[in-house]
């Protein structure tokens, strides 16, 4: 029999999920919302981000959030990552309690203009004193890159240019590289072809997919990933999100859509669906909008 394989999967809707609502969104609904994540299993929870909130007013209440957090007792053993651009944002985030960080960088330099303001090599700049910060106060960092594919600006991005910026994130000291299809455009073909390249510079193991299902390929594209070999994908649940910097990009691939995946193809990984499929339903309801989960739907239906 063949060992079951097991797949950590990163919760990132109260982040990605959320940071393009125009609506305000309660502090407490976001909490509520990372609560019944936790209920539901998940081990990695990316809470918010310590951006300008000039840049993105939605995650304005950051250190609100990260107080209102559930305790170690309540929900043993989760991470809370946060988003952070810059030192400040490092500072700020780990005076709020983070203890895992993460940075992120783009594979085009059109889109790193437009995101965070600076080139690609200013960016990796601005990391190297968040890495020394980190190191010194015990925070582990998470690295991400946009446009692994495609870039909303500049079109298709070489797969060696993936490659050369997840190389310089793991040699800056980053635990993990998460590979962002921002905009949606990639397919099993251009994801493998660019898997390839990554993981000739970087081992397999210490990368995560990040698939945004714009065009519908999400589930598509983490099949491929998995059959290459990458056990780390990020979602958000119900498929909330998009990129603010990154126009008509949707959310990224539905957590529920994920986990049916993954267990339908006999791999662990520790989440409970219907409690999932609960919170997707439930936080849809809160922002009034229909889940982007084709198996939430489904199962809903299901339960008459
Ligand atoms: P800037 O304007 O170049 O920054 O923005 P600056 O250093 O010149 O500072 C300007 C002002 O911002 C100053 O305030 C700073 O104090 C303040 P003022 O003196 O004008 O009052 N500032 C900050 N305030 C709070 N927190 C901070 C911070 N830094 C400076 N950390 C900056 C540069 C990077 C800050 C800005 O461009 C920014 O915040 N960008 C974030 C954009 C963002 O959050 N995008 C979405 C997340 S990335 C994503 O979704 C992709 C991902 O999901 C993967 C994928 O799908 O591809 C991860
Ligand atoms: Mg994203």
């Amino acid at each position: 029999m063949n060992p079951v394989e097991t797949v950590r999967i990163v919760e990132v809707g109260p982040r990605d999920g959320l940071q393009n609502e125009p609506q305000p969104i309660p502090t407490a609904t976001k909490l509520a919302l990372i609560r019944r994540l936790a209920a539901a299993g998940l081990k990695d929870i990316e809470a918010t981000s310590f951006v300008s909130p000039k840049w993105v007013p939605q995650m304005a209440d950051h250190a609100e959030v990260m107080a209102g957090l559930p305790s170690e007792t309540e929900f043993p053993g989760v991470n809370y990552p946060v988003l952070t651009p810059n030192l400040k944002g490092f500072e700020a985030a780990v005076a709020a309690g983070a203890k895992e960080v993460a940075v992120f960088a783009a594979a085009s330099e059109a889109f790193s203009q437009k995101n965070i303001n600076c080139s690609i090599a200013e960016s990796v700049a601005r990391f190297e004193p968040i890495m020394a910060a980190a190191q010194a106060a015990g925070v582990r960092v998470r690295g991400y890159i946009s446009c692994v594919v495609g870039c909303p600006y500049e079109g298709a991005i070489a797969p060696q240019a993936v490659a050369e910026i997840a190389w310089r994130l793991r040699d800056l000291g980053c635990y993990e590289v998460s590979l962002g299809d921002t905009i949606g455009v990639g397919n099993p073909a251009s994801v493998g072809r660019m898997l390839d390249a990554v993981a000739a510079r970087v081992p397999m193991a210490l990368l995560a997919g990040h698939f945004h299902d714009t065009y519908g390929m999400g589930a598509a594209n983490v099949y491929a990933s998995y059959a290459m070999g990458v056990r780390v994908f990020d979602s958000s649940v119900a498929g909330l999100g998009g990129c603010p910097y990154a126009k008509g990009a949707t959310g990224n691939v539905a957590t529920e859509d994920l986990v049916w995946l993954l267990h339908g193809l006999g791999a662990s990984t520790g989440i409970d669906l219907d409690a999932l499929v609960d919170c997707g339903a439930w936080i849809s309801a809160e922002l009034g909008r229909v889940s982007g989960s084709r198996v939430a739907r489904a199962l809903l239906a299901r339960r008459g």
